[in-house]
């Protein structure tokens, strides 16, 4: 209460300070916040009036952030934006699950806002739009997401020019009626994009249709945590140096059947915690060396061209939950260092040739705490399945 009076002469004294000066930049930044530039609220205002507000998003989250949008309001305060404290230059614009339907094109408001550094569009309905070329005319841009929205035709290049981008998602933009990519981004696109987006920690491509090979250069991208490239016609080779991404934790091809290679030798100094390599034609042995993934917890296998024997090293995974290998050519026995697998929950072995297995070889598998679902569908057993309470299928 004491401070009451102090607060109100302090404000008294700035109000004539301001009023008898020439105005001075540095006091104004001071002490008060810039409001939101003219021209980049009146560019919000007509992106807004441009959309219809439709029932096109999903989520739990989702809602219609435009809506709450008024002309007579700072627009640093609105919902989905965030401004710059110094210059009150829009920096972020996150309009994702918004509702949004209606076409974008080269003219869009949006690329007003030069200053940009996140735009995130995802789960809208944008009826089918390229993806304006002007996107690259953004060069701030850290973060992109455009996922999920009804985009389609070829990605620009001129998003090589973003170099700034850490995360960008194109992936889901999905036909609904037919099932297929919308999106489609052709060689060299990736190679392009492994060379002038360096510092790309998140890359998320599934469903945009490639139609190539996986460039060696993608190796390059040092800094890659989560590398999602499901169902995009991928073919050849997969680069083995992907693997060894030193900072590489989820790793994803799933779907992309004319994909082939073999599994490399792993460091125990890798980070992965999800490999999902399922329905690609991925062949030759498991290494013994998978036993050092000691941040494994979801590993997919299924449906690829594995052979040999299941390595005894896959006991050592102790933070592994899934583990799909069924639909595979591998033989042998299931390992009895599966009993060590203590957290897993989910696992398939089925469709493999096993040797005919006693169910007492099985007994490691009974011995899994939280396994929840096990699959063994079609493999070479013989004698009784022990009644167990907690398995479920
Ligand atoms: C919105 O769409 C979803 C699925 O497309 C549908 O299940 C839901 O009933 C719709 N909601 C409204 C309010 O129309
Ligand atoms: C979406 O595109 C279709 C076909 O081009 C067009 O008829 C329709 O008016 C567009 N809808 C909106 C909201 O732009
Ligand atoms: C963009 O605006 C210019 C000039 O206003 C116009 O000539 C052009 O047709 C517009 N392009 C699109 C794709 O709407
Ligand atoms: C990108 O958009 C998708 C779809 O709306 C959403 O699930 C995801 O969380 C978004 N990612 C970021 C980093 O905003
Ligand atoms: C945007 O403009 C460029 C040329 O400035 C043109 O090549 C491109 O097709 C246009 N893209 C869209 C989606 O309108
Ligand atoms: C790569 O980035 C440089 C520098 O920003 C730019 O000049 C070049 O056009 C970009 N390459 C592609 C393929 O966009
Ligand atoms: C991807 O593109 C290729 C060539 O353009 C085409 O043959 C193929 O059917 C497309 N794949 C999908 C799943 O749409
Ligand atoms: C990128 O990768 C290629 C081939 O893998 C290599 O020759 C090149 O030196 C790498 N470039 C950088 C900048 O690391
Ligand atoms: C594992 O990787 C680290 C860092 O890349 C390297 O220093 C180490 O020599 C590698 N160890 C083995 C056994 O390859
Ligand atoms: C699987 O491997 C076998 C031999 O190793 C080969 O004959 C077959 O073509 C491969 N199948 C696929 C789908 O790659
Ligand atoms: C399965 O593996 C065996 C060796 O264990 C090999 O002889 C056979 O060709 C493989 N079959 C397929 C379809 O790859
Ligand atoms: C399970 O792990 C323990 C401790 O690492 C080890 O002593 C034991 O041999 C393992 N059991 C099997 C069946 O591999």
């Amino acid at each position: 209460m004491a401070c009451l009076p102090c607060f109100y002469m302090s404000i008294h004294f700035l109000f004539l300070y301001l009023s008898c000066q020439p105005i001075d930049a540095h006091i104004l930044s001071r002490s008060v916040k810039p409001l939101c530039l003219e021209d980049e609220m009146s560019a919000l205002l007509q992106f807004k009036e441009r959309y219809e507000i439709a029932n096109v998003s999903g989520g739990p989250l989702a809602h219609p952030k435009t809506l709450s949008w008024k002309n007579s309001q700072d627009c640093c305060s609105w919902d989905g934006i965030e401004c710059n404290e110094n210059t009150g230059h829009v920096i972020v614009l996150d309009l994702g699950s918004s509702f949004l339907y209606g076409s974008i094109d080269n003219n869009s408001t949006i690329f007003r806002l030069a200053h940009l550094e996140k735009l995130n569009l995802g789960n809208n309905h944008f009826n089918y739009s390229q993806i304006p070329s002007r996107v690259g005319d953004l060069p701030r841009l850290t973060h992109l997401n455009l996922s999920a929205s009804f985009f389609s035709g070829q990605v620009p290049s001129e998003i090589f020019k973003l170099t700034r981008l850490v995360y960008l998602n194109l992936c889901c933009n999905l036909d609904p009626h037919h099932d297929r990519p919308l999106l489609e981004m052709k060689a060299p696109g990736l190679r392009r994009l492994s060379q002038n987006l360096t510092g790309l920690e998140e890359l998320l491509l599934s469903l945009v249709n490639m139609s190539s090979q996986v460039p060696n250069t993608l190796a390059n991208l040092s800094s890659l945590r989560r590398l999602n490239m499901d169902e995009c016609d991928l073919h050849g080779i997969f680069p083995p140096a992907i693997f060894h991404l030193p900072k590489l934790q989820y790793l994803s091809v799933d779907h992309n059947e004319d994909l082939t290679g073999r599994l490399p030798n792993f460091n125990s100094s890798s980070p992965l915690k999800e490999l999902q390599l399922g329905g690609t034609s991925f062949y030759g042995e498991l290494p013994a060396s998978i036993g050092n993934l000691r941040s494994m917890e979801i590993l997919n296998l299924q449906f690829c061209n594995l052979t040999g024997s299941l390595p005894r090293s896959m006991g050592n995974l102790p933070l592994l939950s899934y583990l799909g290998i069924g639909c595979n050519n591998f033989s042998g026995f299931i390992p009895a260092s599966f009993a060590n697998l203590s957290n897993l929950e989910y696992l398939d072995v089925g469709k493999n040739p096993f040797t005919v297995q006693p169910t007492s070889s099985l007994s490691c598998v009974w011995k899994i705490k939280k396994l929840a679902t096990l699959n063994l569908w079609r493999i070479n057993l013989y004698g009784e399945i022990p009644p167990v309470e907690n398995l479920l299928s």
